[in-house]
């Protein structure tokens, strides 16, 4: 199969809005990129450019400054500190990459990246991504909804999970030689199906308006606005469908503290630390925290059968 080598939705340059232009708008753009389109091909199609309503998702809150989403990260294959992962950014390279996508499904295969993005369209929402250390950002990510390659995909009945893992490579990626620290690698994560399923789940492939940057989990990573950062998993090379619950990194690393739910939840603490209040970053003053990240009336009817103090 030919893999081009260009990024999958990459675009000239002179086509990027601005970040100044998407700062000063309260209407924010929505793109509509068939990520397969080549440059030619966009030139004769400028109805895809059009400007559209917000994404029924979108926040008119603040975005975080494309600096400081972009240089203050947690991949700690890329290093521990915040700043590390981009300085070490370049060592990963992310074209071309290609994506396993297997277990309980009609067709399991390895796909190149470009080919699973193509029948997609690439939207933009614009959500709060929360961390482990309660700080948070706002961040107009690109993406699709992980929903439409499930429905591609055709999970059998047996699915119940959705299993992702990160690229395994530590020549690449110099946080897993072991000497640097005492992960299980490749980093893993998991979602229940209705989960994976909810229209919020975004499988995202940049940031404001440009490509993913290594750092932020290039060139494909999960974005899941109402759980804690750590289910966010970077530069994903599987995507499997289990009957089983599948074992998430953090929760190895740590069950006391990190569950597989990991929903935003202020009325649970860390057991190290309070979960009441966040600092946005680039804020003084630290802001109450919301239970699912805002995002309750979208999502709370998921867990509304479960005790979330025993299911964090
Ligand atoms: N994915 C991988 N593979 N490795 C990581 O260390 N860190 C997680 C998540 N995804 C991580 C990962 C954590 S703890 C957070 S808070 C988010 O990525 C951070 O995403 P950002 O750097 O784009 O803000």
């Amino acid at each position: 199969m030919l893999i081009k080598k260009t990024a999958a939705n990459a675009i000239v340059s002179s086509e990027i809005t601005p970040e100044s232009v998407y700062k000063a708008r309260r209407d924010f753009l929505k793109y509509s990129i068939h990520a397969g389109m080549g440059l030619a091909a966009l030139s004769q199609a400028p109805a895809l450019w059009a400007t559209t309503a917000a994404h029924a998702f979108s926040t008119d809150e603040a975005q975080t400054p494309y600096k400081k989403v972009t240089r203050y990260n947690n991949f700690v294959e890329l290093g521990s500190g915040k700043a590390y992962p981009a300085k070490n950014a370049h060592r990963l390279k992310t074209s071309p990459w290609s994506v396993t996508i297997d277990g309980e499904i009609e067709n399991p295969g390895t796909y190149d990246l470009e080919d699973i993005l193509k029948p997609h369209t690439l939207e933009e929402r614009i959500y709060r991504l929360r961390c482990v250390e309660t700080w948070s950002m706002v961040i107009p990510w690109q993406g699709f909804a992980l929903a439409d390659l499930i429905k591609r995909f055709k999970p059998t009945s047996k699915a119940k999970y959705v299993a992702f893992e990160t690229l395994h490579d530590p020549k690449q990626l110099p946080g897993q030689r072991s000497r640097f620290g005492s992960f299980d690698w490749p980093y893993v994560e998991g979602l229940r199906m209705d989960e994976a399923m909810h229209p919020l789940t975004l499988l995202a492939t940049g940031l404001y308006g440009k490509d993913l940057p290594a750092q932020n989990g290039a060139p494909l990573r999960l974005v899941v606005p109402w759980k804690y950062g750590f289910k966010s998993i970077k530069s994903i090379v599987r995507i499997s469908f289990t009957e089983q619950q599948p074992p998430t990194t953090w929760n190895k690393q740590s069950p006391e503290e990190y569950g597989f739910y990991a929903n935003v939840n202020p009325t649970v603490s860390h057991p190290r630390w309070s979960q009441k209040r966040e600092r946005r970053i680039g804020h003084f003053f630290k802001q109450d925290t919301l239970m699912f990240n805002g995002y309750a009336e979208q999502v709370a009817s998921l867990y509304s059968d479960m005790d979330l103090h025993k299911w964090y």
